[in-house]
């Protein structure tokens, strides 16, 4: 007998980012972080688990994933077997709509998308706090990519404590939007799970990080209570910065940023010094994103389209909808 389920998950930004864990195995995160759910991008899986398959098995992007690759995907699957006291293996159908490993979050909406689709498959009947549960051992940013809008992960102490919920904005998030500037769609070097890990162990302002990024959080919280974009937009640039700040401090040091990063780096500041306000953050991966209000965003675009041509250039829509049963 088979047994299916397939979900879709949108992947999520990071206004305010997790960056280093208290607890590898669990995926406990050292801080709070905050984010919101795009639109645009998103992951759609399909999981059949049943007796005939002696192993679990990823297809991902129609493409068998090597046996190195997977060993992210065993780990989350013996999670589900535990926690379902099944003994069965899957076979794990996967499409990004969003490029894998480039510092676009798949890794985000891929696991929020598996979890809802085991929930189904096996009639787990998971909460959104169980499946946020889940979605964090695949992947840590996924526990926000249950929820639209915006979503905090509360870091807690354990497995039962650390989960992500929704935050109530008056649906401000409609107002607003994101624009990709994609540099460099090509997999990363250093993935996020080690860049954070050696920051963690090694950089020398790691500890100002942690000391500074609960005040963030309360302000970006206090920001989306007045939908003060300018409150939360400086606020946000600040922390994705000062993230970036913390792997220069690494020992060794590094960087996810290039040339064209700073480049449009300078744009927003030449767009906000032009009367425009819009903001960028930056994750594990040289792509920039920008946080606009929807009426500013043509302006912002045109100035970014004499850079780069239009394939980089991509505007999203912040979405109500977290993870979605399909079928
Ligand atoms: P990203 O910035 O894209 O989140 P990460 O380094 O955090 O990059 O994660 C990328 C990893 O996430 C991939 O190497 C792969 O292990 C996993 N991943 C991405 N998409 C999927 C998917 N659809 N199904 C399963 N695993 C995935
Ligand atoms: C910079 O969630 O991809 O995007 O938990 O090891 O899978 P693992 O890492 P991941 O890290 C995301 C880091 C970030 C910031 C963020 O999304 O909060
Ligand atoms: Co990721």
């Amino acid at each position: 007998m088979n047994i299916s389920g397939k979900a879709r998950a949108h992947t999520n930004i990071a206004l305010i980012k997790y960056w280093g864990k208290a607890n590898e195995d669990l995926i406990i995160p050292m801080n709070n972080s905050l984010s919101v759910t795009l639109d645009k991008f998103y992951t759609e899986t399909k999981v059949t688990f049943s007796p005939d398959y002696k192993k679990d098995t990823l297809i991902l992007n129609g493409q068998e994933v090597s046996e190195e690759q997977s060993k992210k995907i065993y780990r989350f699957m013996d999670i589900v077997r535990e926690r379902s006291q099944s003994s069965l293996h899957a076979h794990i159908e996967s499409v990004n709509y969003v490029p894998t490993a480039a510092g676009l979050a798949s890794s985000a909406s891929a696991y929020a998308a598996l979890a809802a689709a085991c929930n189904e498959a096996l009639d787990l009947n998971m909460s959104d706090k169980d499946l946020s549960r889940l979605a964090r051992r695949g992947s840590g940013s996924a526990s926000r990519s249950i929820f639209g809008g915006f979503a905090e992960w509360e870091k807690g102490i354990d497995d039962e404590t650390s989960y992500a919920h929704s935050i109530e904005s008056d649906g401000w998030e409609d107002d607003l939007s994101m624009i990709f500037v994609v540099i460099n769609n090509q997999s990363k070097k250093v993935s996020s799970r080690s860049g954070m890990s050696h920051t963690r162990d090694t950089s020398r302002f790691y500890q100002y990080w942690l000391d500074h990024v609960d005040e963030d959080i309360a302000s970006v919280k206090q920001a989306i209570k007045q939908k003060d974009f300018k409150h939360l937009g400086e606020v946000i640039e600040e922390n994705g910065l000062r993230m970036h700040s913390t792997n220069l401090g690494a020992q060794p040091p590094f960087s996810y940023l290039v040339p064209e990063s700073y480049e449009v780096m300078e744009i927003v500041h030449k767009c906000r010094k032009a009367g425009y306000p819009c903001y960028f953050t930056m994750d594990a991966g040289p792509n920039v994103k920008i946080l606009v209000e929807k009426n500013n965003q043509q302006y912002i675009i045109d100035a970014l389209l004499e850079s780069f041509n239009e394939e980089q250039v991509i505007a999203s829509d912040i979405t109500h909808t977290g993870i979605e049963i399909m079928e």
